[in-house]
């Protein structure tokens, strides 16, 4: 006997897919078809086991990464192109404009708190 593991049509809108017909033939039938691969018509399960850790692959603190190691100009993405990573990227446009921003805020607020001082009547 050739035992092969079968490509299963899991997902998916049609019948055929096992999580919308349940039925295992027909899913195989589909998953073995749509890769190219003969279907015997017959099909068994066997025991698996399988370990998975409680940690959700996340790492133990001591592991993890501090947040310079992407952000910053020589940090591990400092190759991959195609997004804008603060603290690794910059515009000096946009650096000028939001500091003139803040020292115009700071302006404002000032001349408006000396204003209110100068006209305080009580
Ligand atoms: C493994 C790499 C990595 C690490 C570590 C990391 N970041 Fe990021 N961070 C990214 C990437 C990639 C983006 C998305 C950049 C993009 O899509 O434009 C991002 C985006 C951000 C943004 C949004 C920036 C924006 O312009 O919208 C903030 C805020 C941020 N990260 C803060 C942090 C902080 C705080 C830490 C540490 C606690 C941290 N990141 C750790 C890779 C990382």
């Amino acid at each position: 006997m050739n035992n092969t593991i079968i490509q299963a049509h899991l997902f998916g809108k049609d019948s055929s897919a096992f999580w919308t017909g349940h039925d295992w033939n027909m899913a195989a039938e589909a998953g073995m078809k749509s890769v190219n691969l003969p279907y015997s018509g017959e099909y068994a399960f066997v025991a698996t086991e399988m370990y998975w850790p409680i940690n959700h692959m996340v790492a133990p603190v001591e592991q993890s990464l501090e947040c310079a190691a992407c952000h910053s100009r020589d940090g591990r993405l400092v190759n991959l192109g195609g997004i804008y990573l603060s603290g690794r990227d910059r515009s000096g446009l946009l650096d000028s404009l939001g500091f003139i921003l803040i020292l115009l805020s700071f302006s404002g607020v000032t001349i408006h708190a000396l204003i209110r001082i100068l006209k305080k009547s009580d």
